[in-house]
């Protein structure tokens, strides 16, 4: 997607938004514009659109016009995707937001090209060459303000690399199971060194030697090899502790041998939006420079049933050296992020850790797809998490941990059993992963079983499916709280 800011002047090809706060048309008004607007009944007040087309010297252009009104505030990123979205399948190519004359800042004139650019997202790769031909798609991007070189600079230093960062995770997450399987996954990161970003993959021999048994228990089952994969991006001080940021990534879950039932199995394919959301925010704290240092962690692992799978009942060690008896083989995310997140804590001394993981199905029957779910021991990483999440719009909601939930993950065979019972079932998973977890490392998990994916998402920012959750989230949280 070609992006470009540049300042008031003449009409644009293609399609053009103008954000109008009194009804003027900028650069396309014309006697026919004003009639148009009449009939519209179009002043530029809150809620005030139509459409029209408008006759320019470059050409006929489709022209979208909308309300800024005088409310206080006015969503910029919101309304320029709405109607990049709305060109989704025209066969529209380029568009042109008019900002010119309202108060959008350049941090807004930023937004609304990377609202445009994640509406404008299609999957469509493993469309064949004959429907991909019918409809090319927006494929340039022109944000006109009356500081272009700030915005551009806006652009260029945060909201495009971050941008980078949800595509990257978003195409993760969109991948079928037989594209993105764990060592697949691997090689596909290994292609983050090309931004600075220094890769170590583990695989299962390396893992068995570090006594890794809770995450390669569930690949057990599987005909992949389990993958650990180490991204060290250190933009910061030498020598200052890192920030660690672990993914849970099952690259397909099928229950294993408590197995899922059939319908909408394929969704499962997903369950590694955790692991894409710190992929994604890696690639756009490399791109944009942070000044942080920052390890990443993806434990990728396929969840499959088979002679060699691990059984209900089956008693793992993890590396900690806690003993985890295998209740229900469908709970794994867990199993998976106990031994990176121990990992993570031992090996890179991290001053502050976060996990993200498509980890309950519990916190979509809480939360919906809206809100994801924070749960921390923490209350000054969990406040944090809920400031980024407003600021980047990935939104997050605190839970709570306490020991009356932990109790419920006691067992008489083990240290503790994977699952907690019916209720609180987000809870007790996220005091399931804090038992891996030193209580004083400031640690929050992010439960993004329902944001990370959204079949026929209604934000006009997001396709169907994978949406990237967790990526402007986690650089937020980082810019705002650990850059020097
Ligand atoms: N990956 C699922 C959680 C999930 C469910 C994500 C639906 C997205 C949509 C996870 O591994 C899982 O199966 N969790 C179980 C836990 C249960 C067995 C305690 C669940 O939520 O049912
Ligand atoms: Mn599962
Ligand atoms: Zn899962």
């Amino acid at each position: 997607m070609k992006v470009t800011f540049s300042s008031p002047g003449a009409a644009n090809s293609g399609a053009a938004l103008v954000i109008s706060a009194s009804g003027e048309g900028h650069a396309y008004d014309s006697a026919a514009l004003s009639a148009a607007a009449k009939a519209a009944d179009f002043h530029g007040k809150k809620g005030d659109g139509f459409e029209t087309y408008a006759v320019t010297g470059g050409g006929t252009v489709k022209l979208f016009m909308r309300g800024r009104g005088d409310q206080d505030h006015f969503d910029y990123e919101m309304a320029t995707a709405r109607v990049a979205k709305s060109l989704r399948g025209t066969g529209e190519t380029e568009l042109t937001v008019h900002l010119d004359g309202t108060d959008a800042t350049p941090v807004d004139a930023a937004r609304a090209a990377l609202g445009a650019r994640l509406a404008a997202y299609v999957w469509e790769k493993h469309k064949s060459k004959a429907t991909k031909a019918k409809k090319p798609h927006l494929g340039s991007i022109t944000i006109v303000s009356d500081d272009a070189e700030a915005s551009q600079a806006a652009y260029d230093n945060y909201f495009g690399p971050v941008g980078d960062g949800v595509v990257f995770a978003r195409d993760l997450v969109n991948a079928p199971p037989n594209e993105i399987y764990p060592k697949a996954y691997a090689d596909r990161i290994e292609t983050l060194s090309e931004f600075g970003i220094e890769v170590e993959v583990l695989g299962e021999k390396k893992m068995e030697k570090l006594g890794m048994h809770s995450l390669l228990g569930v690949g057990l089952g599987s005909e992949r090899e389990s993958q650990l994969v180490i991204m060290k991006y250190m933009g910061g001080e030498k020598g200052e502790a890192p920030t660690a940021l672990v993914g849970k990534g099952v690259t397909f879950d099928t229950g294993g041998i408590s197995l899922k039932p059939g319908a909408n199995m394929w969704d499962m394919k997903g369950d590694m939006g955790g692991s894409a959301a710190v992929v994604g925010a890696m690639i756009g704290l490399a791109k944009r420079k942070a000044k942080a240092n920052v390890v990443g962690l993806v434990g990728l692992v396929e969840n499959m049933p088979d002679g060699k799978a691990q059984l209900p009942g089956d008693i793992v060690v993890s590396m900690s050296g806690q003993t985890i008896e295998v209740q229900n083989t469908d709970a794994e995310g867990r199993l998976v992020l106990a031994d990176a997140l121990h990992y993570a804590q031992e090996e890179y001394k991290p001053k502050a850790m976060v996990n993200l993981a498509t980890l309950t199905g519990a916190i979509i029957v809480s939360l919906g797809h809206e809100y994801a779910g924070v749960f921390s021991r923490n209350d000054e990483i969990a406040k944090e998490l809920v400031a980024a999440g407003e600021t980047s719009t990935d939104l997050t909601w605190r839970l709570p941990m306490a020991d009356a939930y932990d109790k419920m993950l006691n067992s008489p065979n083990a240290d503790m059993k994977n699952i907690g019972g019916r209720a609180a079932g987000s809870i007790t998973a996220a005091q399931f992963l804090g038992r891996f977890v030193k209580k004083d490392l400031p640690w929050a998990h992010i439960d993004i079983a329902g944001t990370g994916m959204k079949n026929g998402s209604k934000d006009p920012r997001e396709p169907t499916f994978g949406t990237g959750f967790g990526v402007r989230l986690l650089n937020r949280w980082i810019a705002d709280n650990y850059e020097g």
